[in-house]
């Protein structure tokens, strides 16, 4: 009686910590409503708080402001909560977006996700043989060092995973697209992630085993390919 007591505490006890442990240690991506919002609404709120560092038109005059015009908005609103929870890096963002409210993080990441992502051409080509290292990086990852393909879950295209609107329970819903951003901040994030410094979702845990197979030439290599996509575009 006494053994069978002992019995149904401990599994109690071991219940509970699993149930601690899925609810709490991080933030399951998985499965998310599809973010919606007032997209005129956000564009009001972007052109008094957002435009001096992402740009009126949501490309980043900056190399380290990211560009945001055409990113996806699932993938934006949950950025916004990172930075206000602290989820991310202390940056310029985190105290910009303390004051707002949920819907004004919506309303934002739907604005945004609406724009064109109409990308200049960085001013600097950089040499042929690193864009070819880092397209080859992008199609057909390095299998030799465990790099899996980017494209895979970042699209052929890098302009998001395929499946990312394939019915409301698509686990790819936030996975953001590449194209063109600044190469300056591409190669930032993917040190971030490749440091364990960015462990907070199930998305960061995707990412940080991808960016610990990548030595600095291939972050290097990745960022400058992925910033140079619009200008190949344009030259074809
Ligand atoms: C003072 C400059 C500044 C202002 C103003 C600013 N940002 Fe940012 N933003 C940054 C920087 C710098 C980063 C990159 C920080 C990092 O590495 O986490 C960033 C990153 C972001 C990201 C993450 C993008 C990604 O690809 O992961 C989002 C989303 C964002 N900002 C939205 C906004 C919105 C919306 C506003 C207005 C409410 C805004 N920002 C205002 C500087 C700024
Ligand atoms: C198995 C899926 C998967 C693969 C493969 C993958 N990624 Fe990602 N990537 C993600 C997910 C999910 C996120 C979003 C993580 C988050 O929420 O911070 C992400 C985020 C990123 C970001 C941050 C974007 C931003 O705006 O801040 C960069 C940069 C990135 N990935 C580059 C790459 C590169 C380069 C490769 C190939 C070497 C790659 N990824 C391969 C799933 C993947």
């Amino acid at each position: 009686m006494k053994r069978l007591r002992l019995l149904a505490v401990s599994v109690l006890a071991v219940t509970a910590l699993a149930a601690s442990a899925a609810a709490g240690d991080f933030v399951d991506l998985r499965r998310i409503e599809p973010v919606s919002g007032d997209a005129a609404a956000g564009a009001q709120k972007a052109a008094t708080l957002c435009f001096a560092c992402h740009g009126a038109d949501g490309i980043s005059p900056v190399p380290m402001f990211p560009n945001l015009a055409g990113q996806r908005a699932d993938y934006l609103y949950q950025e916004l909560l990172r930075y206000k929870s602290g989820s991310r890096p202390e940056s310029a963002m985190t105290a910009l977006v303390q004051p707002l409210e949920d819907a004004d993080l919506r309303n934002l990441a739907v604005h945004y996700g609406g724009l064109a992502p109409d990308l200049p051409a960085p001013a600097e080509a950089p040499a042929q043989e690193v864009l070819a290292r880092g397209g080859t990086l992008f199609r057909e990852g390095d299998p030799a060092r465990g790099v899996p393909p980017c494209q895979g879950c970042h699209g052929a295209d890098a302009k998001g995973h395929p499946l990312a609107d394939a019915g409301a329970d698509s686990p790819y819903r936030a996975y953001p697209l590449l194209y063109g951003q600044h190469p300056a901040y591409v190669a930032t994030r993917l040190r971030d992630y490749r440091s364990g410094a960015l462990a907070h979702t199930s998305n960061d845990f995707i990412m940080t085993a991808v960016a610990q197979r990548l030595d600095d030439a291939s972050i290097d290599a990745l960022a400058a390919w992925l910033a140079n996509l619009p200008a190949q575009r344009q030259a074809r």
